[in-house]
């Protein structure tokens, strides 16, 4: 059964959703007490972000063991429990895998450290000499996704200065070495592991990363090709973890992937490799029909020139919040309430991201609380992703607002409050409202295999369309004047309609 194609993904950033045991920090029993919310809400997959052993340099995508629980986040008989409860609710549960790097902790990257160049230890990893006088210079000049290069030099045996290695995100997280057939047996362990335990299936994360060009060439000009990511070779990776996951009925495999040439794009999503490719194309644009038009279209066609299904997305743990993009206040909660009934109107897959269905908007910390590893290592130039991984509120008041009964790892402001799960849940026009009774029609008028859509006119800054087969038409108007609707009973809007049929600026309609 191919449940996948329709699915309405949820996102649990687990350190930000729900605190069982008051240290702060979300953990799985405190996924485990929110499942009836989840079943309410109507998503039918959740995912979850890496909650493995990690000494959290970023936030556990640095895995020290690929095969347990992080102490913070409880262990596996809790993530057991959490399993079986979650199918309970009817609810799916995949897991992010992080196979383009570990942790520096991994007991594989300390025994290479402990090891000299050329033994197998440092062969599951990238260790190079350095160029120049003493090899003083990095083997080339990738740079890190956090800033600054993306090599760092070891010491050696007699503690003068080694060998370099290469991360492509924080020196935290060495990259593996993905032609070490090492690595690929012990991913194949990885899967499996997960697989018997119950899961659904996977993220994988950075997946146009792991394969690298044989000898690692210079990053040319800024928008020339990058040799750090896409690399042909990635596919049998891909290829080898789908015929694992084929071993398993009904699992599922979905890839973040940075890829933006649709062909390309569209190679990861061939029938033995991942059944879902992420990009979050919609948070690229701007809130303007016409480019979201062209968006849209543009995704579809990269998808179905391999069958495949679309998945969409607008936000993520690495994405400021739609609210926020969107101009916040009230301008931006109406405009990213407008989109999310585009997105869940579109045929394919949803990932949405926890708390964008309560309409939260990023958090503007103070520079001392910042946590994420882009902050320092870019210089402080940078402010990092914590702005959007601040905990949800379910209820009650500060410090924790139902979240934590202790103080959470970040704080929560008084708005967070206004806006929480109890609050939402008794207002009909709430943002959650508005999901749950979207999330319920799409099911509803689900069913439809066609991953067409059909456009109709629409005035300048609107779009109107319906999946082909389908009766819902859906209605957006980015302009600044109230428009006609189309013809057709009105199921749901995103915000009040005008009289005489109109709709508003900033708002979005489902009509039958
Ligand atoms: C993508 C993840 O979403 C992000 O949070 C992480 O920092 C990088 N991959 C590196 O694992």
């Amino acid at each position: 059964m191919q449940w996948w194609r329709d699915a309405v993904v949820y996102q649990i950033y687990v350190r930000s959703f729900s605190d069982a045991d008051g240290d702060g920090i979300g953990d799985l029993d405190g996924i485990r007490s929110r499942l009836g919310y989840l079943e309410l809400l109507g998503v039918d997959v959740l995912r979850l972000t890496p909650f493995y052993t990690s000494p959290m340099a970023d936030h556990g995508y640095d895995v020290a063991d690929p095969r347990d629980v992080d102490p913070v986040f409880g262990d596996l008989v809790t993530f057991d429990a959490l399993v079986a409860d979650a199918h309970k609710h009817g609810l799916r549960v995949t897991i992010d895998l992080v196979p383009n790097h570990t942790s520096s902790e991994h007991e594989w990257f300390r025994a290479a450290l402990a090891s000299t160049p050329g033994s197998p230890e440092r062969a599951r990893f990238h260790f190079r000499p350095g160029r120049g006088a003493g090899g003083m210079k990095p083997p080339n000049n990738w740079t890190s996704a956090f800033g600054g290069p993306a090599w760092t030099r070891v010491r050696d045996s007699t503690d003068g200065p080694g060998e370099w290695y290469l991360h492509l995100f924080t020196r935290e997280q060495p990259d593996l070495n993905w032609t070490n057939p090492e690595v690929w047996a012990d991913m194949e362990k990885t899967l499996r592991f997960w697989l018997d335990r119950g899961v659904d299936g996977f993220r994988i994360d950075v997946a146009d990363g792991m394969s690298k060009p044989e000898d690692l060439p210079d990053m040319v000009a800024h928008d020339g090709p990058d040799p750090r990511f896409d690399h042909d070779g990635v596919h049998d990776v891909h290829r080898m973890i789908r015929a694992v996951v084929d071993h398993y009925p009904d699992a599922m495999v979905m890839g973040e992937l940075g890829v933006r040439d649709g062909e390309r794009f569209a190679l990861y999503l061939r029938n033995d490799e991942l059944h879902l490719g992420c990009r979050a194309v919609l948070a690229d644009a701007p809130f303007a029909a016409e480019r979201i038009r062209e968006i849209v279209q543009q995704s579809l066609a990269a998808v179905s020139s391999v069958d495949a299904t679309p998945t969409w997305a607008y936000s993520g743990h690495d994405l400021s919040r739609p609210v926020t993009r969107y101009g916040g206040g009230a301008g931006g909660v109406a405009r990213a309430r407008a989109l999310a009934l585009v997105m869940c109107a579109l045929p394919g897959a949803v990932c949405l991201y926890n708390g964008d269905e309560l309409g939260l908007p990023d958090v503007d910390l103070p520079d001392e609380l910042l946590q994420d590893p882009l902050w320092s290592r870019c210089g402080r130039t940078e402010r990092g992703r914590d702005a959007y991984r601040v905990p949800l509120p379910w209820e009650g008041g500060p410090p924790g607002y139902g979240f934590t009964s202790g103080a959470p790892w970040l704080p929560m402001p008084a708005e967070y409050g206004l806006a929480s799960v109890a609050e939402q849940l008794e207002d009909t026009e709430s943002t959650l409202s508005l999901f749950r009774r979207a999330i319920e029609l799409r099911r509803a008028h689900g069913g439809v295999t066609d991953t067409t859509l059909e456009w109709f006119g629409a005035p300048e800054g609107c779009l109107a369309f319906r999946r082909s087969g389908s009766t819902l038409v859906c209605a957006l108007n980015t302009s600044d004047v109230p428009v006609p609707l189309p013809p057709g009973d009105i199921l749901l809007a995103s915000g009040p309609l005008l009289d005489g049929d109109l709709l508003p600026p900033d708002t979005a309609a489902w009509l039958a």
